[in-house]
């Protein structure tokens, strides 16, 4: 067995790696042994390793915490043993036909099978730009694959950051035959995780329910998760998972591995467990429907994959994830979030000008920053009075806003709050003048009737056509060049594909439509950040449909769910913290009965809940009581003492509430440790009830943290106000926090929640 430690080569190349630009890149390594040979690539606690050597097929070694050169030197060979194969990337049909795959192509000769094998590998130094416009740096390992009868090229890529626990992985397919090949498959990557007491964390989701934790053992045959809204992803089931190795997933302990696949379009994620050792797992865009042919000199880059490990359970796998997305996938995510209004859930589709200048007045008076106008603003010829309308005609509805969209944003300037619009730009409606003049543009088979969606009459552009693409840019553009003040913009996306057909596409790729649509849509998204890189936009697809890494680098946050009642929030937002951090998820405070679920729960709670995200409201103020707005003026402003720590800091989950004994609760901690606010819910309430102590984490144990509750509403402190604990103390024991409030006798009710911040002296 060889070293890992080959001979060094320095070359300047520049070449475009999948996504990557990278203007000069340091070659490392390159030359290719007869013999196998492991290559590590590491982040800061991380390491990958993988054992290539010529004309073999790609194998994987290692992925965990970072190994020591001694350590990586002892590594074993990949096995043959109980059939583990540990091929990175196994292609269907040569020597691969039972288990899954990661590609299936159709040759130009009809040749369904493919042979995969190493031709060359080299190990860069690499030096861009993020999604989200920040410079990044790390090594890039590009693996050249190449099948023996045929000129193609298979490259497969590992990038790992220098700075953040974070490998992404994605491939690209390169037709150099005679003329167009057909791929039938095209997962992104494959990852063996070892077999033991595997347990895997995802997300089962609809409509005002997304984002629902399923934890399940990893057993023998197939798991399946996958997606075909056509648009919203997220939606459904979600394309992030987390493998906890150990046995059960925990939150503060453990080996994890996450995986999280950043698409935009429908996705297929299986996990493969055969009789070997090892679960597969693999990922990439969903191939039903979707058989792509690629024409001779093109190339198919499959979407990214974002791989993490640590050995401080899901929660230290989730702060991984949100340093990661802070740092290079979000948009603005080193800029504090304000605090706002949205429209919706307050007035609905009856937008008014003095209605918005109420609303403005309202949460300017709350101590808000930002006002939102959602849907019903627009429509000429057909104004948009409910669902059924006006999609695409986004002029202004002058019969409710006379003085336009520079009215309200006089208004907004008078209150001293800033101004938002809510646009959903990928739609229309047959009932719309863009649908008179533009029938082509929507997605509908050839010769059918279009089946239509929300309002009975909701259609989707289709984003595959280029001339539908400078329609949606100009949208913004528009709004965005005549209203630059505008400083937020809501972005819907309400309805999936639901028929098959591009009116655009020629007849041998109307397969392509399910990938040419996000294709263009990130077309789209791109063109408006390099133009418009300042303005703030909410990612919303009726609530969390389109959560998703693939989006978000042009997004600055998104809208959870259109689901505000804040018990089942808890839920959502737990699951949705696996993988996003709160700058990231818009939580509004709304009204009760709550408007989706009929549960009233009382203010304080809502509050406590909304300000566990990027606060804000979602509620027509002038329904509110004086006391009402004065908790939500307490809560906004304690809100802003601690925004700093929800929207920067580090998350821990620390009791959860899938566990059954309704309770629930999380923290955040500033980098320093110096900062850190705990939040506690109590989801049902029984007499002679006995919840758990919590624990606190990721405190500094010899740090002395003075605690304060935030949002108080009680006619007593409690005991533990303004006293000093170690952050050993609150760590090994909790605090003692009491399962009720101390209120008047008839204030009193079921609910109970705390939210305390802590300073470290
Ligand atoms: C669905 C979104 O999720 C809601 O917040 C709201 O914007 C409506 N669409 C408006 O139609």
């Amino acid at each position: 067995m060889k070293t890992k430690y080959m001979k060094q080569q320095l070359t300047f190349l520049s070449q475009s790696v999948g996504k990557v630009t990278s203007l000069a890149l340091l070659l490392l390594s390159s030359s290719i042994p007869g013999n196998a040979e492991k290559i590590e690539i590491h982040t800061p606690n991380n390491s990958l390793v993988v054992d290539l050597w010529k004309d073999g097929e790609p194998k994987f070694v290692y992925y965990g915490q970072r190994l020591s050169t001694y350590d990586l030197n002892v590594l074993p060979e990949p096995t043959n043993a109980n059939w583990s194969h540990l091929e990175l990337f196994p292609a269907y049909g040569a020597t691969h036909t039972m288990s899954e795959t990661a590609l299936a192509m159709t040759h130009v000769d009809g040749n369904m099978s493919t042979n995969l094998l190493v031709q060359d590998y080299k190990v860069t130094d690499i030096s861009d730009k993020a999604p989200n416009g920040k410079e990044r740096s790390g090594k890039l390992l590009t693996i050249t694959l190449k099948d023996p009868l045929y000129p193609s090229l298979v490259h497969l890529y590992y990038q790992a950051y220098n700075d953040v626990d974070m490998i992404e992985c994605w491939s690209d397919i390169e037709n150099l035959e005679k003329g167009t090949v057909k791929l039938t498959q095209f997962y992104s990557s494959c990852m063996p995780i070892r077999r033991g007491d595997v347990y895997v964390s995802h997300f089962h989701g609809s409509w005002a329910a997304e984002a629902q934790l399923v934890e399940e053992k990893l057993n023998n045959g197939m798991l399946v998760i996958k997606n075909k809204d056509g648009l919203r992803n997220a939606t459904t089931d979600r394309q992030e998972v987390m493998f906890s190795l150990e046995g059960k997933a925990q939150e503060n302990a453990g080996d994890v591995i996450g995986a999280a696949l950043m698409y935009s379009g429908n996705y297929q994620i299986t996990i493969d467990t055969d009789d070997s050792e090892y679960h597969y797992y693999f990922a990439g865009i969903n191939p039903d429907n979707s058989e792509y042919l690629l024409k001779k000199g093109e190339t198919f880059t499959t979407p990214h994959v974002a791989y993490t490990f640590s050995n401080e359970g899901l929660s230290g796998a989730s702060r991984n994830y949100h340093t990661w997305a802070r740092n290079y996938q979000l948009r603005h995510a080193d800029k504090q979030r304000d605090i706002l209004l949205n429209s919706w859930e307050g007035v609905y589709f009856d937008i008014n000008q003095k209605g918005m200048d109420q609303m403005m007045a309202d949460i300017a008076s709350m101590g808000g920053e930002l006002f939102v106008m959602d849907d019903g603003w627009f429509g000429d010829k057909y104004p948009r009075k409910t669902d059924n309308s006006s999609l695409g005609d986004w002029v202004v509805d002058k019969n409710k806003l006379p003085e336009g969209i520079e009215g309200l944003l006089r208004d907004a300037k008078k209150n001293g709050v800033k101004f938002g619009i809510w646009i959903e730009p990928e739609m229309s409606n047959t009932t719309s003048e863009l649908y008179e003049k533009h029938p082509d543009w929507i997605i509908k088979a050839p010769g059918r009737k279009p089946v239509l969606g929300r309002g009975g009459t909701q259609v989707v552009l289709d984003l595959s056509n280029p001339k539908v693409q400078d329609f949606v840019f100009n949208i913004v553009d528009n709004l965005l060049t005549k209203y630059p003040e505008i400083a937020y913009i809501k972005w819907d996306a309400n309805a999936p594909v639901m028929n098959h057909g591009s009116q655009y596409l020629s007849k041998n790729e109307q397969s392509h439509l399910y990938i040419d649509y996000h294709k263009g849509l990130i077309k789209v998204c791109q063109r408006i950040r390099d133009k418009y890189p300042d303005v703030i936009i909410q990612d919303c697809a009726s609530g969390g449909g389109r959560a998703n890494y693939a989006l978000l680098p042009y997004f600055d946050e998104f809208w959870v769910s259109d689901d505000t009642d804040a018990l089942q929030r808890i839920y959502m937002q737990w699951g949705t913290s696996y993988f996003f951090p709160a700058i990231a998820m818009a939580s509004h405070i709304s009204a009760t009965p709550n408007h989706q679920t009929f549960r009233t729960i009382p203010l304080k709670f809502r509050c406590d809940v909304a300000m566990s995200g990027r606060l804000g409201m979602e509620i027509q103020p002038k329904n509110m009581t004086e006391a009402e707005k004065t908790l939500c003026r307490q809560a906004i402003s304690d809100y802003k003492k601690i925004r700093p720590i929800v929207q920067f800091g580090n998350l821990y989950r620390l009791h959860s509430p899938y566990a059954g004994d309704n309770l629930a609760s999380l923290m955040y901690v500033s980098d320093n440790k110096q900062e850190a606010v705990f939040y506690w819910y109590k989801l049902e309430t029984f007499v002679n009830q006995h919840l758990p102590r919590i624990k606190m984490a990721g405190l500094d144990p010899s740090k002395k943290y003075t605690v304060h509750e935030l949002n108080k509403i009680d006619t007593t402190p409690l005991d533990c106000e303004g006293k000093t604990y170690t952050g050993d103390y609150l760590m090994k024991n909790g605090l003692e926090v009491p399962f009720k409030h101390i209120v008047n006798y008839h204030d009193q009710n079921d609910w109970a929640s705390r939210v305390i911040y802590l300073k470290a002296n």
